[in-house]
């Protein structure tokens, strides 16, 4: 089989590996379509530090089981699949508190362990979640990014009398937009970000209001408009933007977070207890893959909205070319296996 190998920070190459046979308790997946992240490509830069080399990326990926390791059902073989990525140990203290997606032996499918931008790829068999076939393969291959919505917003727990503000129009916001809209129906949703085409995408996607913050105050812009948010979430994570969002929230609202910066940020404790806000981090997800499946199922999310490219895998190069470099107009790639 071929495998997108990422061999050393800067180095990919398409090697042909032996077909990997599952393990006890693992599936074999025959993958038909996988979606590029900005974690794939940060991998391939050398800028994650979870990741260790050679690795097989890729960790949003569809396809067909095609076999089973001992201790699973063979009646198995042939399930349309969405894998989930992540990997816990069931035992732990956050696997025992219902949070494997910080499990202490946490290992992330195309980040600890090798992923699914291969032909085949192996995991976990409770981590290959069966799709209905209401839904599309190119649909499923989007679950994992709107599981990190899902997820984020569980902490949140918007209503519909809420006024939300999402930093950031990359494909997190995107999902995170949607969901609001479509799952959690708020009221008013407002995107900020400094791209014009990313915004117009995210008013697409269910933004009311969106502001280019590229040369104004958000602040003063706010007060202006006369907007106190009560949901916020940073899908921009820029660690400068924690103190901006404890600024412009209402009392009482909620910040969740999904930044992975090392850099220190300066915030106030009075900002924060003045206004008793509640700040949630959230990191990829607990099990979210049934909700997202549900609501897809449901039609309450579009995933059409935000794939924007399709390329075969043998030309993933180009895409992650793409990817990185074209923001404007790039969302969600899909790689076809
Ligand atoms: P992206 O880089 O495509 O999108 C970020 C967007 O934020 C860009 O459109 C950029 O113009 C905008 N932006 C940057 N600084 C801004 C500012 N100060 N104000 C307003 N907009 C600003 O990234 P993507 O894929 O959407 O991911 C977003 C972030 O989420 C990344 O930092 C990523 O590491 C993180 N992430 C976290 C996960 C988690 O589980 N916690 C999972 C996936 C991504
Ligand atoms: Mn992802
Ligand atoms: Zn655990």
């Amino acid at each position: 089989m071929k495998s997108v190998v990422i061999e050393e920070p800067g180095k990919l190459v398409m090697q042909e590996r032996d077909i990997p046979e599952p393990a006890k308790g693992e599936v074999r997946v025959k993958v038909k379509l996988a979606g590029i992240c900005g974690s794939d490509s940060h991998i391939y830069h050398g800028k994650n530090p979870f990741a260790k080399y050679p690795r097989v990326i890729g960790h949003e990926f569809f396809g067909i089981i095609d076999a089973v390791g001992n201790g699973v059902d063979a009646s198995r073989i042939g399930q349309r699949v969405a894998v989930d990525p992540v990997v816990s140990c069931g035992h732990c203290y956050p696997c025992s508190v219902g949070r494997p997606n910080v499990c202490s032996e946490l290992q992330v499918i195309g980040v600890h362990r090798d992923g699914g931008f291969s032909q085949y790829a192996c995991a976990p068999e409770q981590n290959a979640y069966l799709v209905p076939d209401s839904i599309s393969d190119e649909f499923a291959t989007t679950i994992e990014p709107f599981t990190i919505a899902a997820n984020i917003l569980s902490h949140l727990k918007p209503t519909a009398q809420d006024i939300a503000l999402v930093y950031g129009a990359g494909p997190m916001g995107i999902t995170v937009i949607q969901a609001l809209k479509g799952v959690y129906g708020v009221k008013q949703i407002i995107i900020v970000d400094r791209i014009p085409e990313r915004l117009t995408m995210a008013k697409e996607c269910g933004a009311d209001l969106a502001i280019d913050n590229s040369n104004l105050s958000l602040v003063d812009e706010l007060q202006k408009l006369g907007i106190r948010p009560t949901v916020i979430v940073d899908g921009a994570c820029h660690p400068t933007i924690l103190q901006e969002a404890i600024t412009i929230a209402s009392p009482a609202a909620r910040i969740g977070l999904m930044g992975f910066s090392s850099d220190p940020c300066t915030i106030t404790q009075q900002g924060i207890t003045s206004k008793e806000l509640s700040i949630f981090s959230s990191r990829l997800n607990s099990k979210r893959f049934p909700m997202v499946i549900e609501w897809m199922a449901e039609k309450k999310i579009n995933p059409a909205k935000f794939i924007t490219h399709r390329f075969d895998y043998t030309q993933v190069i180009d895409a992650l070319e793409v990817f990185e470099k074209d923001q404007k107009h790039c969302c969600k790639i899909l790689l076809k296996f």
